[in-house]
This record gives C-alpha cells, structure tokens and sequence, in this order.
C-alpha cells in the first residue's frame, strides 16, 4: 500500500525550521517507515526573499546530506516560498503546520493555523501560560484537528528501549530523579535582544531548556508504570535572574510524584550540563543514567547500588545501552511520522504525547514565573485575542 503523504507548511525560517524540513525530506526508509511519508507544501515567513533563500539553501544539499535524498526525488519542487504566515495557513494544498517561531508567538500561529482548519505542530515551549494553551486544545477540540507540542525525544528509539526497561521492572521502585539542560552560553558576550536573552521574546533559562528536563520526568516518573499520581505537586523553585535583561539565568524546581518519589530539574544558561547523567532516576535496585544531550541522547547506562547497599536483587554488574538516532536524520523525523499517523487515523492527540501531560508542564512553568523575580511575570499571553 502507498504511505499516506502529509503535506506540511513551514511557519518561519530560523535555525529550528531548517532542522525540522531537512529531516521531512530524509527517505523515510532510513528509519524502517513506509507507512507514512512527507512533503513540504510551502514555507512561510515575513519576507518572501526569505522564503525562498530557505528553499534554495535546502536544495544545495550534498550529497552525504541525509536531506539530499528528497530534493533528488522531487520532495521540494512545488514549495511554496510565502511572504506571509497567514497565506501558509490558508492554502489548501497544506494539512499540517509546524510553528518555529519564537516562544510568544507560539500561541498566536498555532490558533491561527487551527482556525484556518490546519493541524499543528507546535515547538516548545507549547505556550507562554496554560490559558493560551487551554485556548488552543479547546479549538483543536471543536475543530476535530491535531494538536501537539514538539516533544521529539519521546518518539526516539531511546525513549522506547527505556520505557522497555522500566516495565521489566528490574530497577524496581524509583527513589529519586535528578534532571538538567545547562549550556554555557556565554550570555555576557550575547545581543541583549536575541531569543535567549529577551523576555519579550519568552527568552530565559526555564523556557528555552525547561521542557528537557520536564519531558524525562515525565516519561521516566509520570509514565513510570509504577505511578498512579496523575496530578504531581510542584513542591519548591528558585530562579537567578539575569540583572542585564531580567531573563532567569538558570531555575531549579522540585516535583512531587505522591507515593512514588520526588524530582530535582534545573536548567542553566552558565555551564554545561554532565557528559553523562544529565537525566538520572535512581530506583531501589539500580541507577539509571542518561548521556548528554537530554534532548538527543543516544545512550544510556545502568548501575548497581553502591556496595554498601548489599542488594542481592538489585542489579550487580554496570551496562551500557546504545540506541541511535538513524543515520542522516537529525532526530525530528520521528515526531513528524507520528503527526501523520495520527491525522491519517483522524486523531486529534498523539497517546505518546497527550494534551493533559503538555498542560502538567505549562502549570509548573507558569507556578515557576508566578514565584520568581524575572520579567517574565509581566509578559501577558495572547489567549482571546
Ligand atoms: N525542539 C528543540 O530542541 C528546539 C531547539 C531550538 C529552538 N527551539 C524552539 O524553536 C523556536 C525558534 O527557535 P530558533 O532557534 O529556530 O530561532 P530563530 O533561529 O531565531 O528563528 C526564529 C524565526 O522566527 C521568525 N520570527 C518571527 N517574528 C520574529 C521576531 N520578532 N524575532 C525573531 N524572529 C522572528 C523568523 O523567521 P522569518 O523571518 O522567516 O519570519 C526567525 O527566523 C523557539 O520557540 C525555540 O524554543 C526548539
């Protein structure tokens, strides 16, 4: 049977939408899928110019680029370039877009792309605040149209082999996670108005990272088949904020998972995080530690319990897994396959990556700006405009 073939629009030129497109026109084979397959139908930005430089610099793809394989097969020939966002949203040869805007304008494509009737695609951070998110879900909803937040990792071979690993049980109960995105971003040597560092833009340390370390312990504790907390407590947070724009440098939250346990997250602006034990879920009879980069890790080990603890069950001997991203792709092909699987089945929300869980994460960051001193507590969301 032919893969079914979702044709998406491209909302904005910037470094994550070339990621994003190159990986739509990696040969789906690559990554063992022929069910579904991509097509990129236009691509939206303020200037057409820019549309087009976007288009052209995809097709000068070499030949050891793993995108090469879809400009070879015609993959980018009728794109659209558009010197608009709204005529991405209102062509009727588009069915998805993906949104990879700064973080206020989130809100603001996506709904205008859902009430355009398009399936969305959003980058993380989803929204700036849970209303603006809640607006969306509610139109998604009525409109019977996709919605989901760009949680890539969730749908890389990774993400399976550890949730394998935590329903064989051998770790048993966890007692305590740790979880980190740190860069050192040099911010001193930064333009005040870039992304990063501007807090009209949603920039800081919680919303650029925050969303790592949020997603691993959500998959690790939220989905941990011992859990029956549906509703976690944010128990404690502290932000620094950066005197020169008043974005938080760096932010540490607790979570409580009742009846299971507690997770440490942080995220930081000033240094790098670990090689490796970035993400780390300490369980009764083993550790379990991720590589560096939480949001590309390939790999991940397993420890015994120090000699002190004696376990007899737990786990005796340290092993190392390794499960790459396939070759040639960036890792965002995975999500992009379950986006079209999805609207093909007439699914509004993926299971691996629902509305509720999305929600969870957008009410701690919202908690996290309430208690903290940023200027992100003055930044208002666009929710019923
Ligand atoms: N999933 C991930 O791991 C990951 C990684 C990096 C970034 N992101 C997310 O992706 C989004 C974009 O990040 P990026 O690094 O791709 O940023 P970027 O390179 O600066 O691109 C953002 C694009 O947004 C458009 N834009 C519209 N209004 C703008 C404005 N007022 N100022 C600046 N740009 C504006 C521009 O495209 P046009 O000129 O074409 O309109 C620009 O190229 C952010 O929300 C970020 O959190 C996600």
């Amino acid at each position: 049977m032919a893969p079914y073939t979702l044709r998406w629009g491209i909302i904005s030129t910037g470094w994550i939408c070339t990621q994003f497109t190159q990986d739509l026109l990696v040969d789906p084979k690559s990554r063992s899928v022929s069910d579904v397959s991509h097509k990129v139908a236009a691509v939206g930005s303020r200037s057409v110019e820019s549309a087009q430089i976007f288009i052209n610099k995809l097709k000068s793809a070499k030949d050891d680029d793993g995108w090469s394989w879809g400009v070879n097969n015609g993959l980018l020939d009728d794109t659209k370039p558009l010197g608009t966002y709204d005529e991405v949203y209102n062509d009727s040869d588009v069915d998805a877009i993906y949104v990879g805007t700064p973080n206020t304008m989130h809100h603001q494509c996506a709904k205008a792309a859902l009430l355009a009737g398009k399936h969305v695609l959003c980058e993380k951070p989803f929204c700036l605040n849970s209303a603006e998110l809640e607006e969306l879900i509610s139109i998604a909803r009525s409109k019977n149209l996709f919605l989901m937040e760009v949680v890539w990792v969730r749908f890389h071979p990774i993400a399976y082999a550890l949730e394998e690993v935590l329903r064989a049980g051998q770790l048993g109960k966890p007692q305590r996670f740790f979880g980190d995105l740190s860069f050192d971003n040099k911010m001193d040597t930064q333009d005040p108005s870039s992304r990063l560092l501007n807090p009209s833009l949603g920039g800081g340390s919680l919303l650029d990272l925050g969303p790592y370390p949020a997603l691993w312990a959500m998959l690790l504790l939220h989905r941990h088949p011992l859990n029956q907390d549906k509703n976690p407590k944010l128990l404690f947070s502290h932000q620094t904020v950066y005197e020169r724009t008043g974005v938080d440098l760096n932010t540490r939250w607790c979570l409580e998972w009742k009846g299971l346990c507690q997770g440490l997250l942080s995220t930081d602006l000033a240094s790098f995080g670990l090689k490796t034990g970035s993400i780390v879920l300490q369980c009764e009879h083993g550790d379990l530690l991720i590589d560096y980069p939480p949001y590309r890790a390939e790999s991940f080990e397993i420890h015994p319990k120090p000699d002190l603890a004696s376990d007899k069950e737990g786990v005796q001997k340290a092993s190392r897994h390794h499960h790459p991203i396939a070759p040639g792709n960036y890792g965002m092909s995975y999500e992009a396959d379950e986006v079209a699987r999805c609207i093909r089945d007439g699914r509004q929300q993926s299971d691996r990556m629902p509305w509720e869980e999305s929600l969870l994460v957008q009410g701690w960051f919202d908690q996290i700006i309430r208690d903290g001193n940023t200027k992100l507590k003055d930044l208002r969301g666009t929710e019923g405009q």
